[in-house]
């Protein structure tokens, strides 16, 4: 969930420390710290708030060329300067940081009060830093890894000793960290977004390894010291990727870089010839996939609703069977795993804890998982028996908008594979990748109405409440619309199947909650405008969104909307931008926090 960086080198470590924490505050946090070798002394400075307030308390010239860095998002312990990290021991010798779960910190801490240690946060991880202290004699990997061998639970953890000024000790176990290759200089960190300014040669850390670096080399071990060979990766994303690129927000910029990240999840994976899909990391045969009889799909949030979309494409083109299931309910429902069943795990961050512990427990099971992430080199993508890496590049914004139709895309390739495999024609199969391959261009036809959109939210922002309805394959699409809109402008909304409404919503409907329809020209069509009507009749606001030039809709409801005209498996593609659009637009009118809604965090790394 927070953020990690430490540098080891020649240059002052504090600004390059506060500006890597700048650059990772998107992951998620409520307070940030840093400290600082310096002739045989720590000094930490750490503070509750934004990094801007940490800035402010960083001594302009704060000596020292080693230290390490952290923003916090709490999970035990107040929002307190005593709660942030970094945490050091008593003596005041050793400084950690950490990401993650502590599970059994209570049994260690209640060992270490009783041996004289007294504790000054209400934090799990607290504990790391005394127990490092506890078994170090002059090396603090060998303190580090005795300490990690008493830990259950999840961490990532970059240690430091005032008595070693040239070296830093990483470990991870479940969540991130990344070592980075400099020239004379060292770093770690959480995600390479905070060192990528300095270094694009990466080591992606595995749980149950460590790392000791100092300025100029690193060794990467096991907890029992067997070295582990690790290749170096390079990075190829540009820094101002990272940027806004002129837009106002990361949302904003985001949003309208869907039809290049559509494209780019789809280069080189369509193969006209065989109108099929071509995917390279699958890691199964083609009789392998024949076999396949059975698919489940395991996310959380805004993934989830991107699998339940999949679902309804797999079963349209493959026939197979196929079902989303909430990551965090499917790994403590004892799952039933099926020889000929293949399961994805759907991450845009490949760190969520929920869906991370599922997969896992399905692979326990003997289940093979592929994952459908984003970010490379992530824990999901890594553990995972193959999968499929989206390409929407860096999504900063906590609201998931590219990576969504990006997962869309990798699972419409996918099933056009199996479809192919099976009962769906030459004809079909072409005619499919060529509407795929239109949908770009028909969301920068969506996204040249943004001014319409803009006055619907200037007109709409100010209702508390929401219901958004769809049918069929967009039902999970108004699912997907209603959580935008609640995360970035905190006015409350609930997706809901069309046909639903009359079994109970639709005693919510009066002049104060709109309902926002979407209402393609499927075969689906007819229905939702009875249900339209349904809501009319009880003087509920309508907004539709529809296809250009369908005036019937246009004639029943308030405000309306349009998309492109498409086949019917693209319009998830095609109705959700202008969800995105609205719930932006909408969280600009009530000037809330667009890219970092409050509570909420890019990569929820806890259960
Ligand atoms: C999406 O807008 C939300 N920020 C959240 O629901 C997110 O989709 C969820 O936490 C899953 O994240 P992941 O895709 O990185 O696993
Ligand atoms: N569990 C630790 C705490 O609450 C770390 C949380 C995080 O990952 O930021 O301080």
């Amino acid at each position: 969930m927070c953020g990690i960086i430490g540098y080891c080198g020649p240059r002052i470590a504090a600004p390059i420390l506060v500006e890597g924490l700048k650059r990772l505050e998107y992951r998620g946090y409520d307070s940030a710290g840093i400290a600082v070798a310096q002739e045989g002394r720590l000094n930490v400075v750490k503070r509750a708030g934004k990094i801007s307030n940490l800035r402010s308390h960083v001594p302009p010239e704060m000596p020292g060329i080693i230290g390490i860095g952290h923003t916090r998002w709490a999970t035990h312990g107040e929002v307190t300067d005593g709660n942030a990290h970094p945490h050091t021991d008593r003596g005041g010798k050793v400084a950690i940081v950490h990401n993650g779960i502590i599970e059994n910190y209570q049994s260690l801490k209640d060992r270490l009060e009783s041996e004289g240690v007294t504790f000054v946060s209400e934090t799990d991880s607290e504990v790391i830093a005394h127990l490092i202290a506890s078994f170090y004699q002059g090396d603090l990997e060998q303190a580090v890894k005795e300490t990690v061998g008493l830990l259950k639970g999840t961490y990532g953890i970059v240690a430091m000793h005032a008595d070693e000024p040239d070296r830093l000790v990483g470990a991870r176990n479940g969540s991130p960290l990344v070592l980075g290759v400099g020239e004379d200089e060292m770093f770690l960190a959480s995600d390479v977004t905070a060192i990528i300014a300095h270094t694009r040669q990466v080591i992606y850390l595995e749980d149950g390894e460590v790392v000791s670096v100092s300025h100029r080399d690193y060794r990467t071990t096991d907890l029992r010291n067997n070295h582990i060979e690790k290749q170096i990766d390079h990075i190829g994303w540009e820094l101002e990727e990272i940027e806004k690129a002129g837009f106002t927000h990361f949302m904003e910029k985001e949003i309208h870089e869907q039809p290049e990240s559509i494209r780019r999840a789809t280069k080189g994976r369509i193969d006209l010839e065989y109108a099929t899909g071509h995917l390279g990391g699958l890691n199964l045969t083609n009789r392998e996939l024949l076999d396949i009889n059975r698919v489940k799909i395991l996310a959380a949030g805004t993934s989830y609703h991107a699998g339940l979309v999949a679902a309804y494409v797999l079963e349209a083109l493959a026939r197979i069977p196929t079902t989303a299931e909430l990551a965090s309910e499917l790994r403590y429902r004892n799952p039933i795993v099926e020889r000929n069943s293949l399961y994805f795990a759907i991450s845009q961050s490949g760190e969520t804890a929920d869906t991370l512990y599922a997969m896992r427990e399905v692979q326990r099971k003997g289940g093979r998982v592929l994952g459908i992430c984003n970010v490379v080199g992530s824990t999901i993508a890594r553990e995972s028996d193959g999968g499929v890496y989206i390409h929407s590049g860096p999504e900063i914004a906590v609201a998931s908008t590219k990576a969504f139709t990006s997962q869309l895309t990798a699972f419409y390739l996918f099933a056009l594979i199996m479809g192919r495999m099976r009962d769906m024609s030459h004809e079909q199969g072409l005619r499919f990748a060529q509407d795929l391959d239109s949908v770009p261009g028909h969301i920068e036809t969506i996204l040249g109405t943004t001014g319409k959109i803009q006055d619907l939210a200037k007109r709409y922002a100010r209702f508390d409440n929401f219901l958004f309805l769809g049918r069929g394959i967009n039902y999970p699409v108004a699912l997907e619309a209603a959580l935008k809109l609640k995360e970035v402008s905190y006015i409350h909304a609930e997706g809901y199947s069309a046909a639903e409404i009359k079994h109970g919503p639709i005693a919510l409907i009066n002049e104060e909650t709109p309902s926002f329809f979407i209402v393609p020209d499927d075969g689906l069509r007819g229905k939702v405008i009875n249900n339209m009507k349904e809501v009319k009749a009880r003087q509920g606001p309508v907004i539709a969104l529809a296809v250009e030039g369908d005036d019937e809709v246009a004639s029943i409801a308030d405000d309306t909307l349009f998309v492109p005209h498409t086949s019917e498996l693209m319009y998830p593609f095609l109705m959700t931008v202008p969800t995105q659009l609205f719930a932006y637009y909408c969280a600009l009118e009530r000037e809330c926090n667009v890219d970092q809604p409050r509570n909420l965090a890019k990569s929820v790394t806890v259960e």
